[in-house]
């Protein structure tokens, strides 16, 4: 019997082998560079200092003094690790404090904490919209609401990244199935593309339809829109959004968390149902601690944010100038399309020849002959690492024309 287990392990693994060979053949396979100090817009990378372009520390918080602080303090005032779901003994003071201000700042009745924006994401669709119900998703959401919505019994639609004419056509479906509750689904900023969805026809077609609407706003809160308090705001269309989930994971400190927020009714539903929340750990007292700075530090960051606007004009700008192709947006997420992945690959090994972190990134993870390297603009970058990355794009364009 042992050496049938053993063999059939052996079998396994050399299949997993396999699978693992044929994403290196094919040139997918993501190596990971290990940081040997804090994340920052300055990196230490094999014991040399790196310029970082690639992170989603938008606005410089990822290493704030004051959120280290409130981290620290947040330790020893309460504890390391809680030791239980919510629902059982996992709820400090601090969680719901947390929650009412990120509600309170949203302009929403409440919201509810998981331990990521994937588990919030993970976790909303299956608790609040059943087999009578459809979801009608944007095509290049984020992998945790293709998962949310597979998770559901909802009947699913997908439209065209940000084409109303097809949003019209898949809800007029969506409708003629005699579907009961529909509910559009999209992030609020595209993040292989820095571009943002079109809340307020988004919201007319939902109107028109009869339909609610959900945004994903990682890629906005704490520095889009007006007060840095994402897209539905930047379009005038916070009232109209049911639903709205972000991250603590990237501008609002960078560590980790996840929320949603709405009127009180679907998040008491959420808390009773939701299964990420239910069925795992309480956020970490110190995270808890440090989201309640970093959103208090949002707050008064208007200064922040113009700098974060003003370096990615420039960046954007700079760029077009040098004649690369960047899609139109004001987001700080800035795509460099080259087409061919020979030379995304070709040109990011360049940056980092330079000591510049920015990644490439190919089919399929965006579509073919679409290959890019994204780049995303920090408010802690100086104009002197500004200055750096677009003189190295200058100098890549003789290595593009080389491969052309
Ligand atoms: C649009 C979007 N939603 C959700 C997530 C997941 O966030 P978290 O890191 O909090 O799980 C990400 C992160 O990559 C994202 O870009």
């Amino acid at each position: 019997m042992e050496g049938r287990v053993s063999t059939i392990m052996e079998s396994y693994y050399d299949y997993i082998q396999s699978k693992n060979d044929e994403i290196r053949e094919n040139g997918l396979w993501k190596s990971e560079v290990s940081l040997a100090g804090p994340q920052s817009s300055e990196i230490l990378v094999n014991g040399e200092s790196w310029v970082n372009f690639c992170a989603n520390n938008y606005l410089g918080f990822s290493n704030n003094e004051e959120i280290v602080q409130a981290a620290t303090d947040s330790l020893s005032n309460y504890g390391f690790g809680m030791s239980s779901v919510r629902f059982i003994c996992g709820t400090q003071d601090q969680h719901r404090f947390l929650e009412k201000e990120i509600a309170h700042f949203l302009g929403t009745e409440d919201s509810i904490l998981y331990s990521s924006c994937f588990d919030a994401n993970g976790g909303l669709f299956e608790a609040l919209f059943s087999e009578e119900d459809g979801i009608i998703s944007d095509s290049l959401n984020h992998a945790s609401i293709i998962d949310g919505i597979r998770l559901s019994k909802a009947h699913r639609f997908r439209y065209e990244n940000r084409n109303l004419v097809d949003l019209e056509i898949q809800l007029t479906k969506a409708r003629a199935s005699g579907l009961r509750y529909l509910v559009i689904a999209t992030d609020g900023v595209f993040s292989m593309d820095g571009t943002v969805a079109p809340l307020k026809e988004i919201c007319d077609l939902a109107e028109k339809f009869g339909a609610l609407v959900m945004v994903d706003d990682s890629h906005a809160v704490g520095f889009y829109g007006p007060g840095g308090r994402g897209t539905p705001d930047r379009f005038g269309v916070q009232d109209r959004v049911a639903l709205r989930t972000g991250t603590l994971g990237k501008a609002l400190g960078g560590a980790s968390g996840g929320y949603i927020a709405g009127k009180k009714v679907l998040i008491d539903h959420l808390r009773q149902r939701s299964r990420p929340y239910l069925f795992s750990n309480s956020l970490a007292p110190s995270i808890v601690g440090a989201g309640r700075k970093a959103l208090e530090l949002v707050q008064k960051a208007e200064e922040v944010r113009v700098r974060l606007e003003q370096s990615t004009q420039k960046i954007r700008k700079g760029l077009e100038e040098l004649g690369y192709d960047v899609p139109k947006s004001d987001h700080p997420i800035i795509p460099v399309i080259l087409g061919d992945a020979r030379k995304a690959t070709a040109l990011s090994n360049y940056l980092v020849s330079q000591k510049i972190l920015a990644v490439a990134f190919s089919f399929p993870v965006v579509p073919r002959g679409q290959a890019r390297i994204r780049l995303q603009i920090s408010a802690s970058h100086t104009e002197a690492q500004l200055d750096y990355l677009l003189g190295a794009f200058d100098r890549g364009r003789g290595l593009l024309k080389e491969l052309s």
